[in-house]
């Protein structure tokens, strides 16, 4: 008798971005921010007590679910805390996906959501965008699905483009079941949709502490949506799923708004910069709204090859052996120094070629 599920046996797992244990990398490939948490996050880990150790944790990181309520102008009882952004989809997928059901999503896009679904043996419906040039819009399809779970990435993730509010909000008005909308890169971008919260019940946005808090090796993400939704999800949720120090970092991070918005200005400002020197070396790439860029090498060099000579000069950019990236790099936003050295490099590698 097989040990485990016959779908967990013929799934293949997620693989994460690589990390390098060596800190001397140029780390362009996870899109983690590049500048440290608020001074603030550090201090509160510092000062955490061997009493707050002692004991577990609040279960649904109250403190924390205060200061976002109040940076998003909403109720707490809208906020679901979670270890990282990637354990509220598991919850998501847990609560509304049962065996055979249909679950929708874009591609490309976050490569976790195939692998959640496998987990649940779900029925797969696959919304390839409509690419044209560097303009990524959904598909027609996407305004008349019947589906039990829909995910879109907004920003998208690996391409950086954004769907407008309207567009969203014919997608939510006309899907049956829970739409999520996946918004860990949100904080580089000009809009979310945390209006359609209010409007729709059948709406949950995904939040990360990972890219825009700097937070990525704390694991420290939450949803927000109505309480009726979330109340569901609560019944799915580990005890205890974020620990004490998580919180006390998390809710400082948050909390301190200004220096959040200060690294976010250096990285938008960055990414113009990145952007329209790759365009000058001859790559193609949308424009990006998020922390990152997708880059389509010139025609007379692969990707491929690109990306291990990047990383022979000990700079690690994204590449991703799949339909329609293949000829494209997914780079992140670092400081002006990793981006001076990633420029210089690509200069010569390209010219070399
Ligand atoms: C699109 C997208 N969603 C969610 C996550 C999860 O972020 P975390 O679990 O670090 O909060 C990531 C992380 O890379 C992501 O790219």
């Amino acid at each position: 008798m097989p040990l485990v599920r016959e779908n967990i046996i013929q799934m293949a797992g997620y693989v994460p971005g690589e990390q390098p244990g060596d800190i001397s990398v140029i780390k362009l490939n996870t899109n983690e921010n590049p500048y440290p948490p608020s001074p603030r996050a550090l201090e509160a880990v510092q000062q955490i007590t061997a009493e707050q150790l002692r004991r577990y944790p609040s279960p649904d990181a109250r403190m924390f679910r205060e200061a976002a309520a109040n940076v998003h102008g909403i109720s707490s009882d809208m906020i679901l805390c979670t270890n990282g952004g990637d354990e509220l989809l598991s919850l998501v997928f847990r609560a509304c996906v049962s065996h055979d059901d249909p679950v929708a999503f874009l591609d490309p896009s976050y490569s976790l959501y195939p692998v959640l679904g496998a987990m649940q043996d779900a029925k797969k419906i696959i919304l390839p965008y409509r690419i044209n040039g560097t303009q990524w819009e959904f598909p027609p399809e996407i305004f008349k699905l019947n589906a039990k779970l829909l995910l879109i990435v907004n920003p998208n993730a690996p391409s950086g483009t954004l769907a407008d509010l309207s567009t969203l909000d014919r997608v939510i008005r006309s899907f049956p079941g829970v739409v999520l909308v996946d918004e860990a890169y949100v904080d580089f971008a000009p809009t979310s949709a945390l209006p359609l919260v209010r409007k729709y019940a059948n709406v949950i946005l995904l939040r990360s502490m990972s890219k825009g808090y700097g937070l990525a090796g704390m694991r420290f993400g939450y949803g927000i949506a109505q309480p009726s939704l979330l109340a569901q999800l609560h019944k799915v949720r580990d005890s205890y799923p974020c620990d004490a120090v998580a919180i006390a970092a998390a809710t400082a991070a948050i909390t301190d708004q200004a220096y959040a918005g200060a690294t976010w200005e250096k990285i938008k400002y960055q990414r113009s910069h990145i952007s329209a020197a790759l365009r000058s070396m001859g790559f193609t790439l949308p424009d990006s709204y998020s922390n990152f860029v997708l880059a389509q090498v010139p025609a007379h060099l692969q990707a491929g090859e690109l990306y291990q000579r990047l990383k022979t000069a000990n700079i690690l950019v994204r590449y991703f052996n799949l339909p329609g990236l293949t000829d494209k790099l997914r780079i992140t936003v670092g400081t002006a120094e990793q981006n001076a050295a990633l420029l210089t490099a690509l200069k010569t590698l390209t010219a070399a070629a």
